[in-house]
């Protein structure tokens, strides 16, 4: 891959799973217009899975997913097997900070762990000037950038919008587990985000009765929540009154597919008493 990218001026890289979507589609055309060849990588990284997810059933489909690509113009897709990848056991890890054993860390054990190895040793390979993450993996995206900044590392994180479907389900590889009637009821999580944004933007700070009356909503549907969180956007701390910069934050099992999602919000400001 190396002597492959050599001759590159400028290289932006998009790291994928695969199971590519109109999501992933605008995170190629977001890097194309950043430099002059863009990369894709297609790697199911066993790393950030834990035993109980769904490793084993995520979408493969490298054969679409490269037409798609080519479509796109894209210019390389690495896509190596688990030994190219993972020649050794993987013994060195990035260990991310506490940050990564809450949300998507507290359900899903060690997860943030592996994608911040499996993005230091793509990062070292392709070595692009940029990368492009999605919004709709919030706390990966939050991660990656920081992981970047800690270690001095030389990429620029782009971050691309979450693509939706007219309904405004955020579109994922996962949501082909979904079936008909599941894909009918899919996008109620983004309207529970969306309520608790709006309480948000008309004033109330009260974020816990929020976050528990979504889940309440949900539940009640036949939802199973792992979690709706009102986060600080740049920390992902937990909000706080007179916090402006907001994003509610979801994950929530329908059937036996886990969806997560997300909502950027604006608090009100303050007016201070003289
Ligand atoms: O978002 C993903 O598809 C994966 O977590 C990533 C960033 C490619 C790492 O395996």
């Amino acid at each position: 891959m190396r002597a492959r990218l050599r001759r590159e001026s400028s290289i932006a890289f998009v790291p994928t799973m695969g199971g590519l979507h109109e999501g992933h589609v605008s995170l190629v055309r977001l890097a194309q217009q950043k430099a002059q060849c863009g990369v894709v990588s297609i790697f199911v990284n066993r790393l950030q899975f834990a035993p109980t997810d769904d490793f084993d059933r995520y979408p493969r489909m490298l054969a679409v997913d490269c037409e798609l690509l080519q479509q796109q113009g894209v210019d390389v897709v690495f896509a190596p097997d688990e030994n190219t990848l993972y020649p050794v056991r993987q013994e060195f890890m990035v260990k991310p900070p506490p940050l990564a054993e809450t949300l998507e860390g507290e359900f899903r054990p060690g997860f943030l762990q592996g994608v911040a190895t499996v993005v230091l040793k793509l990062f070292n390979i392709v070595q692009p000037q940029i990368a492009v993450f999605g919004k709709k993996d919030y706390q990966q995206f939050h991660m990656v950038r920081e992981m970047v900044r800690q270690f001095n590392s030389p990429e620029e994180i782009v971050v691309g919008e979450t693509v939706r479907a007219p309904d405004n389900l955020a579109l994922s590889s996962r949501n082909r587990y979904l079936t008909s009637e599941e894909r009918a009821e899919a996008p109620r999580l983004y309207q529970a985000l969306a309520r608790v944004k709006r309480g948000i933007e008309d004033g109330n700070t009260r974020f816990g009765d929020l976050e528990e009356n979504a889940k309440e909503a949900l539940c009640h549907r036949g939802w199973r929540v792992d979690y709706i969180a009102v986060r600080h956007r740049d920390t992902l701390a937990p909000a706080c009154e007179g916090d402006r910069n907001l994003v509610v934050l979801g994950a929530a099992r329908l059937g036996n597919t886990r969806l997560i999602d997300n909502v950027e919000a604006c608090a009100r400001g303050f007016t201070r008493k003289r």
